[in-house]
């Protein structure tokens, strides 16, 4: 199969920084199909070779495991070619059909690795120019709207381009393969599913954690923030793959009509329930693995007042039968004490405890980063003796370890899959939609609020108000247990 990827935006940052290395890495490891071609699209004259140039040069910034040697480059840069587009003139999207026209792909992939303002008038011109055939499919990379208006804009010009089927949008959590393993956990086994309900489950939590700040992003994240920057995506996606009922198939529209029914299912905020469930915090100067890490507010590009959140956690349920009245706590921020993230399944106690000492239950953690496994956590006897019957011990799988020659990055399986126009890992419109509707109370609560967000040093868990609000359910965070 033949395929054309244009990477529009291609001497942008997320072109430097993930989508070369992963396109080098399925090079390498034989999975880019033969006959293919690359054509990086940007605002400056540059030859091919010049272009090449550029991109070998910023390989010294990726791991050294993952770095071309000079012969291997040389081969995967016989794919790599140049075109100087101005994204507003029709006459260049002329030219690029021209190219794409000389030997007709199979396949060809727009990706838009474009800052979003641009997703408009970028498919629009494809569609003016008849870019837009069954074969073309459009790759957009998230922020994907604002808000709800926002992305519905975006997803109506999108819409008048290319089909629902032909739009790939973006999550990049959806390509990890733990996050993939949450569907396998799930569904490929019959062990956790009579359990995976309201009568055995007393709450789940998720947590995306970071250790690093907005670093050069400031500007960016300023008028962003956590909400939106990864609640309304990441964290709402790892949720629906947890809360979903079986889908029938493994097919796209199949799992994705389960992911919506449960964005369906959350539960509406109000003024008031976003007051309780949902803390907002920043961060200010404090240790980060040892190291002093500056507060929020001095790092660059933020305004000094600024009140954009860096960390939210907040509480809510799925309304259906499977979960009635099982809290859901989600919990993401920057600077925090560690780069981590996972979720953890807290399952109820025994019914009636006959062993003295213990009240723990059971619980499995999913560990997505920095490790991929699984652990489930169970208590057995020490036999140490009278009064002390009982001790936590737990099953430990490493998926790193199990798996390790098969793994793929996320954004090398989301391209190939893009490729393949296989659909599953990419996110529809109604779905993000849906995401985007369940927040917009939120953001409407902290519009209308003056008061700023939370503080929390660098280096801890976020503000205390986060372990105040779970601690209503009688819960506490999984690293305070
Ligand atoms: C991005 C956010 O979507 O995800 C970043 O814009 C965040 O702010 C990143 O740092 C986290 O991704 P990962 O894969 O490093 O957990």
């Amino acid at each position: 199969m033949s395929f054309d990827l244009v990477l529009f935006g291609g001497t942008g940052d997320l072109a430097w920084r993930k989508l070369m290395p992963a396109l080098f890495q399925a090079f390498r490891h034989g999975k880019l199909p033969a006959g293919g071609r690359i054509l990086a699209v940007a605002r400056d004259a540059r030859s091919d070779d010049e272009y090449r140039a550029l991109i070998q040069a910023r390989f010294v910034e990726v791991e050294s495991a993952k770095r071309p040697s000079d012969e291997e480059f040389g081969r995967f840069a016989a794919l790599l070619h140049y075109r100087r587009m101005d994204l507003s003139q029709p006459a260049d999207y002329a030219g690029l059909k021209r190219w794409l026209d000389g030997r007709s792909a199979d396949t060809v992939v727009m990706y838009l690795a474009t800052s979003p303002h641009l997703f408009p008038v970028v498919c629009a011109q494809l569609g003016a120019a008849g870019l837009n055939g069954a074969h073309v499919r459009v790759v957009l990379e998230k922020p994907l709207g604002h808000d709800l208006a926002s992305a519905r804009e975006i997803n109506r010009v999108v819409g008048s381009a290319f089909g629902e089927h032909q739009a790939l949008r973006i999550d990049h959590y959806l390509g990890k393969p733990s996050v993939q393993n949450l569907s396998a956990l799930r569904f490929g086994n019959a062990l956790f599913e009579p359990l995976w309900r309201r009568e055995s489950i007393a709450n789940i939590q998720i947590t995306l954690a970071e250790a690093i700040g907005v670093g050069t992003r400031g500007d960016f994240y300023d008028r962003t923030g956590a909400l939106r920057d990864m609640v309304q995506n990441h964290a709402l996606q790892l949720l629906t793959m947890i809360a979903m009922e079986p889908p029938p198939t493994h097919d796209a529209d199949a799992i994705r009509d389960e992911k919506l029914k449960v964005l369906k299912s959350l539960k509406a905020f109000t003024a008031e329930s976003v007051a309780r469930d949902v803390v907002r915090g920043q961060y200010r100067a404090g240790t980060v693995d040892g190291k002093a890490a500056s507060g929020y507010l001095d790092e660059a590009k933020v305004p000094a007042d600024s009140t954009t959140e860096t960390f939210v956690a907040l509480r809510t349920e799925v309304q259906n039968w499977r979960w009635a009245g099982v809290p859901f706590f989600l919990r993401t921020g920057k600077r925090l004490a560690a780069r981590h993230a996972q979720i953890v399944v807290n399952f109820r106690p025994v019914p009636h405890p006959i062993f003295p000492g213990s009240t723990r239950a059971n619980k499995l953690v999913i560990k997505l980063q920095p490790e991929d496994g699984l652990e489930l956590h169970l208590l057995a006897a020490k036999g140490a003796g009278q009064g002390d019957w009982l001790a936590p011990v737990f099953l430990d799988l490493d998926f790193d370890k199990a798996f390790a020659a098969e793994r793929v990055g996320a954004y090398e399986r989301l391209l190939l899959d893009a490729i393949a126009g296989r659909l599953n890992l990419f996110v529809r419109s109604d779905e993000q939609e849906q995401a985007w509707r369940w927040i917009e109370p939120v953001l409407q609560a902290w519009a209308d609020d003056p008061s700023p967000p939370r503080p929390y040093a660098a280096g801890t868990w976020g503000p205390p108000a986060a372990s105040a609000m779970i601690a209503r359910d009688g819960c506490v965070w999984d690293e305070e247990q």
